[in-house]
């Protein structure tokens, strides 16, 4: 069937990112430690997939725990008071809580006066999350906005199933934005955003019903399953990233009325690093301008894309000015990019 696009991101907003941080799960996990879980090997997992350690939840903690201490760093890093926040999205596909975690993080950093509210994309979420708040502030609406990027995807991982078990691990980031007087300041230059729920069946995470009577008079039944654990379609879903995240970043760049030669850094949702660098080769960016720690982190989510921005701005590799294509893939599935100008 023909799909018709989502409307164009066009033009500059009226907001910049002006800081980042990030937490990773406490617990570090090597690639040698899968040896006695599955038929795996250090040299099959960072060839394939360019993993080598992940980070894990350790024990008692929880991803409000790591969504706070992102948060706190960004808040740190921008120089923004938490008192001053008039919006916190998270961006998740595995909260503590499935009525939403935001409004918990808010309060636990401060944010007082902010709405707050969850947003799911599974790993595009960090991505919608970010076009979602510029919206607010580009309107007018608000004038300081966070977004987190926070996942703990190990909570639903098949440890007996090698595709995909390896792959995952947990973090959280979180990027402080301000609105800007005018376009001509903007650090959010273009984006944009896709979902297609035809591929859905390649990368899931479902409730499991189980119907059963509920043992009243009336004899009425009640649904008691429960989240089962992730199931992937891995060599679907890689085809589906080095199709269209190429693609999207070209529309976004589009968008903003930038090239690819424009670009100071690419950010990929850090899933695989053969899809980083087959992006890269598409959009002929050196892999020295590709940001990356999925040797360290794995997938993490939607905490991917602001756990490497906040590495590589602590790093001072990302300063202030470059301009960073960043583009998030995965479960919907979706597909998202957004450039940004470093404002911080
Ligand atoms: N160790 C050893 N062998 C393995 C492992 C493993 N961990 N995993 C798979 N294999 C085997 C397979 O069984 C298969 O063996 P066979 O040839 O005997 O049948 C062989 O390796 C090749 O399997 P493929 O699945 O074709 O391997 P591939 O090179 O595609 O790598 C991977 C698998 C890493 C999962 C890859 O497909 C991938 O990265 N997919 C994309 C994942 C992704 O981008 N997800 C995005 C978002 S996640 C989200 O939204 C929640």
């Amino acid at each position: 069937m023909a799909r018709k696009s989502a409307a164009p991101g066009k033009s500059w907003l009226r907001c910049k990112p002006v800081g980042v941080g990030a937490c990773a799960g406490q617990e570090v996990m090597p690639n040698d430690a899968f040896a006695t879980l599955v038929d795996t090997s250090d040299a099959w997992i960072s060839k394939r997939t360019g993993i080598r350690n992940r980070h894990k939840l350790k024990e008692g903690s929880s991803l409000r725990e790591i969504a706070v201490e992102s948060a706190l760093a960004s808040l740190a890093n921008s120089g923004v008071k938490a008192s001053d926040l008039d919006l916190v999205i998270v961006a998740t596909s595995s909260p503590d809580d499935l009525f939403g975690d935001a409004a918990s993080v808010a309060s636990a950093i401060g944010a007082h006066k902010a709405a707050a509210f969850d947003l799911t994309a599974a790993c595009s979420g960090f991505v919608f999350g970010l076009v979602t708040a510029s919206q607010f502030l580009h309107s007018g609406a608000y004038k300081k906005v966070m977004v987190i990027g926070a996942d703990a995807l190990t909570r639903f991982l098949d440890w007996s199933d090698r595709g995909t078990c390896i792959l995952f691990g947990d973090g959280a980031g979180a990027v402080v934005l301000e609105a800007t007087d005018s376009v001509e300041e903007s650090g959010v230059l273009g984006f944009a955003l896709h979902s297609d729920g035809e591929r859905y069946p390649n990368l899931k995470l479902k409730f499991e019903s189980k119907f059963s009577a509920l043992g009243n008079a009336e004899g009425s039944v009640v649904d008691r399953g429960e989240y089962g654990k992730i199931g992937m379609n891995g060599p679907e879903v890689y085809k589906f990233a080095v199709n269209e995240v190429p693609d999207v970043i070209a529309e976004a760049l589009s968008n903003a009325g930038l090239q690819a030669g424009d670009v100071d850094w690419l950010l990929l949702h850090q899933a695989n690093i053969r899809i980083m660098e087959h992006a890269a080769d598409v959009l002929k960016i050196p892999m020295d301008s590709v940001l990356r720690n999925i040797e360290e982190y794995g997938n993490t989510s939607a905490g991917s894309i602001p756990l490497a921005l906040a590495e590589a701005v602590r790093s001072g590799k990302v300063k202030k000015g470059d301009v960073i294509a960043c583009a998030g893939f995965g479960a919907g599935l979706s597909w998202a990019s957004v450039i940004i100008k470093w404002g911080g």
